[in-house]
């Protein structure tokens, strides 16, 4: 089995009589890098805060590899944080900068000086130890911020919204950097964000939480694929969104009636929801029909007017008229098409009963 550094046992925080954490259970093993991913004001840091020591939850428990911290300071939790907001000492060296916890702790001059030397390693800034901080970029600073973080050689390392300050080219690069660093440390990271593609570039699982509650949990891939509610569904990716009004068991899966033109759609999931619900397709799983391959699953055939086309260079996003007021999103590789289809041409879609995910209202 493997060894848990983090486990929140029904914790609940509220402020006044609001609860803004509800009822949150969660294990992280050793290791793992963890994403905690949320719209703004879900309780993302709070739930983080818990974690760190510096909010109190109102019931529940929070254990570090396997001991209640509930009593324990933040000081003594052996956690390194680093936030939005990293607050570099201006007028102190990075060496200094990322020594200065260890100095605190009163850990002796040669093993800081060691340190300093492994963390900043660690975060690719050797040669940079005796400049100031006004000398790097944002994103130099920001890997100083976690050399900090990581010098103390803490259990866990809580980071919240880390990347936001960034402009996106160097988001993307720190993303794939910070995923790197994480797997040589080997450390446990809980990584906080309302960003769902810095989460799934990241993660070795996602925490989606909504309204203080875990919506969903798992592998980035899986929960694209699989989203449990329209919640889900909606804030991973993109996806089409569509009402039913009426679900029946036919064949090996289900069949469900659009609220809208009374289309009839096939999904492959064998669940008959009683009354209302959504069904999910993700706009790259829908096809133009002269791309289907020969002899797939049982399909759904849809025939629309191409009402809007974007041209992203690498991508073409489609949006067909399937039905009056009714249109699907279709997003397809620039390169599969010699000719580009013009707006008002009429198109044939298929979409396997495997991408139609059903969803309860
Ligand atoms: N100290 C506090 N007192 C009262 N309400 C708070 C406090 N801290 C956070 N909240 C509320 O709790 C909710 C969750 O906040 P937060 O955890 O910061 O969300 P997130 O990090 O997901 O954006 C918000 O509605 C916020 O206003
Ligand atoms: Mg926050």
């Amino acid at each position: 089995m493997t060894a848990l550094d983090i486990e929140l046992q029904s914790v609940t925080k509220s402020y006044g009589a609001l609860p803004v954490v509800r009822d949150l259970s969660l294990s992280v093993p050793r290791g793992e890098f963890l994403s905690i991913l949320g719209p703004s004001g879900c309780g993302k840091t709070t739930t983080l805060n818990m974690i760190a020591g510096f909010a109190t939850p109102s019931s529940g428990d929070i254990r570090i590899r396997g001991k209640s911290q509930v009593r324990v300071s933040p000081e003594h939790r052996n956690i390194g944080l680093v936030f939005q907001n990293y607050a570099l000492f201006p007028h102190m060296t990075v060496a200094e900068n990322v020594g200065f916890g260890l100095k605190m702790r009163k850990v002796a001059k040669d093993e800081i000086a060691d340190r300093i030397t492994d963390a900043l390693d660690s975060v690719h800034l050797s040669g940079f130890a005796d400049r100031y901080p006004r000398e790097l970029s944002g994103g130099q600073q920001q890997r100083v911020a976690l050399a900090r973080a990581i010098a103390p050689r803490p259990s866990v390392l809580l980071l919240d919204e880390p990347l936001s300050n960034l402009d996106l080219k160097l988001r993307e690069a720190m993303r794939i950097e910070l995923k790197e660093i994480q797997a040589a440390l080997g450390m446990t990271f809980v990584y906080v964000t309302h960003d769902q593609e810095e989460a799934m570039a990241m993660s070795d699982r996602i925490v989606v939480m909504w309204g203080g509650e875990i919506a969903q949990e798992g592998r980035p891939g899986d929960i694209y694929r699989h989203p449990k509610s329209r919640f889900v569904a909606d804030f991973i990716g993109r996806s089409n969104l569509f009402a039913f009004s009426q679900s029946r068991l036919a064949g090996t899966g289900t069949e469900v009636l659009l609220k809208q033109a009374g289309l009839a759609l096939i999904s492959a999931q064998r669940q008959q929801l009683v009354g209302e619900g959504f069904v999910c397709i993700r706009p790259e799983s829908i096809r133009i029909v002269s791309d289907a391959p020969a002899g797939a699953e049982p399909v759904n055939a849809l025939t629309g007017r191409l009402g809007r086309i974007v041209d992203l260079g690498a991508q073409l996003e489609l949006s067909v008229e399937i039905a009056p007021d009714l249109s699907i999103l279709l997003v397809q590789a620039s390169s599969e098409h010699g000719r580009l289809p013009a707006i008002g041409d009429v198109l044939q879609l298929s979409i396997s009963a495997e991408d139609v995910r059903l969803l309860p209202g």
